[in-house]
């Protein structure tokens, strides 16, 4: 356990009084606060990060390696490379609910919260755009090398609209870390 630091920064009432407030632009009233925040806290942190490191990474590969005709060896690495996606998801989402129940803030913070349940709504739309992407990557999983392997054109195209809806959460995530979305 890391001594006190100056922790993040939440309007919550009811938790360690507030060393002094800021006006962040003129737009989310925040109150610097002393907590102990574990070791732990830090690797759930990290985990999120490095599970948004891997969507990204995953995504962008399957945008530089998808034609709607690869060769079997491509069709391959599609395979691979939907199922690092798949696995960052998985990650994303468990050190989420990890930081929502379990970090350095109440859960009650996020729940009020309307950029953290667009936040939500955001990765579930993603989500469920990207099962049939990832049923037609999987089916490529054992393409043979040499042999003409073909995908649907609109998996492209989900593949982009995919992409530009994730781009758009860390910027909500790093809204809600940073106290916007409290109405009132
Ligand atoms: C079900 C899915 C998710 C849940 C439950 C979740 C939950 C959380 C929570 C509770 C926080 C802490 C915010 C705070 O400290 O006030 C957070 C921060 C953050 N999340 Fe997520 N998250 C999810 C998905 C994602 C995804 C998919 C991304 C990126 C593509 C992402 C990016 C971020 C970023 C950038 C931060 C801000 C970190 C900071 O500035 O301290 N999250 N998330």
């Amino acid at each position: 356990m890391a001594d006190y630091i100056a922790g993040p920064v939440y309007p919550t009432p009811g938790l360690a009084p507030p060393q002094f407030g800021v006006i962040l632009w003129g737009v989310a009233p925040l109150q610097i606060h002393r907590k102990k925040i574990s070791m732990t806290t830090v690797l759930i942190n990290y985990g999120h990060y490095l599970g948004l490191a891997g969507l990204f990474a995953g995504l962008a590969l399957e945008l530089a390696l998808f034609r709607p005709r690869v060769d079997g060896a491509i069709a391959r690495r599609l395979a691979l490379a939907d199922t690092l996606y798949g696995l960052a998801a998985v990650l994303v989402l468990v050190t989420g609910l990890l930081r929502l129940f379990a970090g350095d803030k109440p859960a009650s913070y996020f729940g009020v919260n309307f950029i953290f349940h667009i936040k939500l709504t955001v990765f579930v739309v993603v989500a469920f755009m990207s099962i049939w992407p990832a049923m037609k990557f999987f089916g490529g999983g054992r393409a043979v090398d040499g042999v003409e392997h073909t995908f649907p054109s609109a998996v492209g195209i989900l593949l982009r609209i995919e992409l530009a809806l994730l781009l758009l959460i860390p910027l909500l995530g790093t809204m809600v870390a940073r106290g916007f979305g409290f109405r009132g």
